[in-house]
């Protein structure tokens, strides 16, 4: 088995690209992140490019000690030395430099004959040789370079003390077969130096050229977290390190990486940037492992490998998610009541089930909120322990948020005052004391199902008490109602299913 490298560069490429850049703490909280996901190298930068680069780069440095912590540089001294002064700090500092060798960008976007190129390229070697023996020298737009040109600037280079060559699809250009065939002739042409492989995702094919290339013999591979980066992205590190995991056999290859990372580091991302991954993303989207087809659902219940070629454990992902729509059959519609915490008799489950199928005809996918209405609806609803009245409430930048909320509780009226870190936190806390429930906020969800400001908010709580869950939703043009509503209605279920027991 060889160890193939995990670079990741979300916090340079990624972070470079439209809607994904983040401030410097946001970028230590996830350089933390991803050294829990141990990786072998964080990308945290281009220094010279900015103030707030080059603070990243250094707060990263001094914070980060188990990974190697890189900074891109291009192939001039003021850029390397502002480089260096950012990394070193770092027990593991590397210095990242680069320049394109293909005849388009040295043409028209440098302006330079192919042999001040190489000239540039050595120079900038040597002289960041002078502050660390941690060089990587990348050859910009590589896959559309003169393959010996290639050669002759990788032989200098690694002469001059890179130890690292990496070999980027910066235009997402190439495809599998003609990588693999590049890395294998770059093999057999350079030694002493780790190849490396950047491939972009224009085509759809950066992660499969990756893998490709480590085929051939690549050892370290530059990716970033959901595949972020410019324009179409970089190839996406989950993709990757689960493919190698997945198919061991057939790769020969292992990564260092905590796979059980990966899900909380693509989730940690997508708060940071306030981008949310595709849903059928491999990997990290959300119906990576969702299942709606009845036959799936019932294979997956009866043999998990039946229809997953992974285990939602092995990223880091609690379970699997069957989604119940039009398609489930009985089997998956009753683990999914048991899951919730109910018990019915068969002839009770035939109704539900009956009842299930009709909505399922007219909603797409039926969540535990829906189910649980279902439930309610067929044999609580008469019954239920509270009912939600009024709230009033008052916030601002300058007063504590305070709520008034009027509930029946058996029929019999309260009216209590709370306090919290906003109105929503003020009427929970105004409920809670009256219904003297001690629950805990699992989740909170809103969002919004019509258009413009005065928008219909859809608010889903999910409370916990004593090992039990339940889940409560509501409508209101006031996101404060809404939530106070759907508050009430979980804890009628969480009351609801402590009288089943
Ligand atoms: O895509 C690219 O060529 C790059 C280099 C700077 C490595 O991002
Ligand atoms: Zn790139």
């Amino acid at each position: 088995m060889h160890k193939v490298s995990i670079f990741d560069t979300t916090l340079r490429d990624g972070e470079q690209a439209p809607g994904f850049s983040m401030g410097v703490d946001e970028k230590i909280k996830m350089a933390i992140q991803l050294e829990k996901l141990n990786v072998d190298v964080i990308e945290a930068g281009f220094p010279i490019s900015s103030e707030g680069d080059f603070n990243a780069v250094a707060e990263i440095s001094r914070k980060v000690k188990g990974p190697e912590i890189a900074g891109l540089a291009r192939a001039s001294e003021k850029d390397i030395a502002r480089a260096w002064e950012a990394l070193k700090n770092s027990p593991h500092p590397r210095i990242h430099t680069f320049i394109a060798t293909s005849p388009i960008h040295m043409k028209y976007k440098l302006k330079m004959e192919p042999d001040e190129v190489y000239e540039r390229a050595i120079k900038a070697v040597k002289f960041a040789r002078k502050f660390t023996d941690n060089i990587e020298f990348s050859a910009e737009d590589a896959t559309r370079s003169e393959p010996e040109f290639l050669i002759r600037i990788l032989n200098g280079v690694i002469k001059a003390g890179a130890r690292i060559v990496n070999i980027p699809d910066t235009v997402g250009y190439t495809t599998p077969e003609e990588f693999s065939k590049l890395i294998l002739f770059i093999k057999s042409r350079i030694k002493d130096a780790v190849i490396s492989v950047h491939c972009h995702n224009d085509l759809g094919l950066a992660s499969a050229n990756s893998l490709a290339a480590i085929k051939s013999g690549a050892r370290q591979v530059e990716c970033t977290i959901n595949g972020i980066g410019e324009r179409a992205g970089n190839a996406a590190l989950e993709e990757i390190v689960m493919a190698l995991k997945t198919r061991k056999r057939s790769f020969q290859c292992t990564t260092e990486i905590d796979t059980t990372q990966l899900y909380p580091t693509s989730r940690l991302l997508s708060s940071i940037t306030g981008v949310e991954v595709q849903p059928n993303k491999a990997i990290v989207g959300k119906n990576a492992f969702a299942h709606e087809a009845g036959i799936h659902q019932d294979g997956i219940l009866k043999k998990q490998s039946t229809y997953e070629i992974m285990k939602p454990a092995d990223i880091g992902l609690p379970s699997n998610s069957l989604v119940l729509g039009k398609h489930s059959g009985r089997h998956a519609f009753r683990t999914r009541i048991n899951a919730l915490g109910y018990e019915f008799t068969r002839p009770q489950l035939n109704t539900l089930f009956a009842k299930f199928k009709r909505l399922a005809d007219k909603k797409k996918e039926i969540y535990d909120a829906d189910l649980e209405e279902l439930i309610t609806e067929e044999f609580y609803r008469v019954n239920q322990m509270y009912h939600f009245e009024s709230a009033n409430f008052a916030g601002g930048s300058d007063m504590i948020p305070v709520a008034t909320v009027q509930i029946k509780i058996n029929k019999k009226s309260y009216k209590e005052v709370g306090y919290g870190d906003g109105a929503v936190d003020a009427v929970y806390n105004a409920i809670k004391k009256m219904t003297k429930k001690n629950c805990r906020l699992v989740h909170f969800h809103i969002s919004s199902i019509t258009k413009g400001s005065d928008a219909q908010g859809k608010v889903t709580v999910q409370i916990e008490e004593d090992g039990k869950e339940a889940t409560g939703q509501s409508t209101h043009t006031d996101i404060v109602i809404a939530s106070a509503r759907a508050f009430v209605q979980a804890l009628n279920r969480l009351d609801m299913k402590n009288r089943l027991r």
